[in-house]
């Protein structure tokens, strides 16, 4: 099987010659061609030149043989087609005038995803040609939630207590700016999937932040909207952290495969999700800076506890840090495809549940 058909077959919990896998955050931080290229271009250039960002992308795959391209973007670049101005700063994104009232949230403006961010579907169109079979390309976009947080905080914070103030104390404003980014991110999607991208990704990455409740009540109807507008068109992700409290929850959001992060078993998490989902994850990223026979350990046991069954993507809980020794990943897929006895066509289906 090509990386691009085991990829793809996973996220439709079809049968596999091998696990494929790919890493969060493969397409920077810690390869040495990534920080080459950005001595010579920040950030916002190499993410909104479609040549230099399709060339972030495909850097991973020649180096690690993932089975996964991610495009290289940042979950912020829609907000640039709403009329919020952003930067991008060394402690993560930071935006300059949030958006904290009803006045703001009725600004926001709501145009074509092409339209607004041409250069992410020039990319995916390019990554998609030079990735042939190697690889499948995933799209991705931040949830309403996480980019709320960013929005209405203004910067990266530990626990984003305007906007959770936002939540509990103006909800009319709330429903109205989460309606907004949902139908933002919606339509970024469906353009991105239109362009070539094979997966999309929902990364919700402060979800972890919020009580079942609040999480039933303020996020959860806004994130069952977009999976049912993505349905028949491409397999969807849905990924957080710290939510092992939130899983069943999750699951009902819609999403086709629930990503996990480290601090919730894989084998409970799915049997608690459901096998009629796939499980992506979840081993954690600080592993990797561990000597290598510790990544192996905790390689195998991820393994383990996924037990071969369809719909497994092997990933790391949250993004690779960017002091990650390079060559521990390009040894870890190696390990990932091996296991199990490798891809040979041998294994397809034999260990279902
Ligand atoms: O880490 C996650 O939780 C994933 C979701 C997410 C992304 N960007 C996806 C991404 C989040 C929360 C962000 C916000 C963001 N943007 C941060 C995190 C700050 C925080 O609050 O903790 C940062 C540092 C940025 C800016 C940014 N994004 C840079 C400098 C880069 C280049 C590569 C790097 O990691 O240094 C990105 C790329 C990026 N952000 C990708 C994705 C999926 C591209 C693909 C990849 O790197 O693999």
């Amino acid at each position: 099987m090509s990386g691009r058909a085991r990829l793809l077959a996973a996220a439709r919990r079809e049968a596999t010659d091998a696990t494929p896998v790919w890493f969060m955050r493969q397409a920077g931080r810690c390869l040495p061609e990534y920080r080459a290229l950005r001595e010579r271009y920040d950030f916002m250039t190499v993410a909104t030149t479609p040549e230099l960002a399709a060339e972030a992308t495909l850097m991973p795959v020649r180096r690690f043989g993932v089975d996964g391209a991610v495009l290289f973007a940042d979950i912020m670049l829609p907000l640039l087609g709403m009329g919020v101005p952003f930067a991008i700063a060394p402690g993560g994104p930071v935006v300059p005038e949030p958006v904290r009232t009803a006045v703001d949230v009725a600004r926001l403006r709501v145009i074509e995803a092409e339209e607004a961010t041409p250069y992410v579907f020039d990319a995916i169109r390019l990554a998609r040609r030079e990735l042939g079979e190697s690889a499948a390309l995933l799209g991705f976009a931040g949830a309403p939630f996480t980019l709320a947080c960013y929005l209405v905080e203004g910067k990266a914070s530990r626990e984003y207590p305007r906007t959770k103030a936002l939540l509990y104390g103006e909800p009319e404003v709330w429903h109205r700016l989460m309606a907004t980014l949902t139908e933002v991110v919606t339509r970024y999607l469906r353009a991105q999937i239109a362009a070539g991208a094979e997966v999309v990704q929902l990364f919700d990455s402060w979800l972890g932040l919020l009580g079942p409740q609040t999480y039933a009540e303020a996020v959860l109807p806004y994130t069952r909207r977009i999976f049912a507008a993505l349905r028949g068109l491409a397999p969807a992700i849905h990924f957080s952290t710290g939510t092992a409290s939130l899983l069943e929850l999750i699951a009902s959001a819609g999403g086709d495969v629930v990503s996990l992060d480290w601090r919730v078993p894989l084998d409970e998490a799915w049997a608690r999700i459901g096998y009629e989902r796939g499980i992506q994850g979840n081993l954690d990223p600080t592993l990797l800076l561990a000597p290598y026979p510790a990544v192996e350990a905790g390689a195998r046991d991820v393994l383990r506890r996924a037990g071969g069954r369809r719909g497994h993507i092997f990933n790391l809980g949250h993004g690779i840090l960017p002091e990650t020794a390079p060559d521990h990943l390009a040894r870890l897929v190696e390990l990932v495809h091996l296991a199990g006895g490798g891809p040979s066509g041998e294994r397809s289906g034999a260990r279902q549940p």
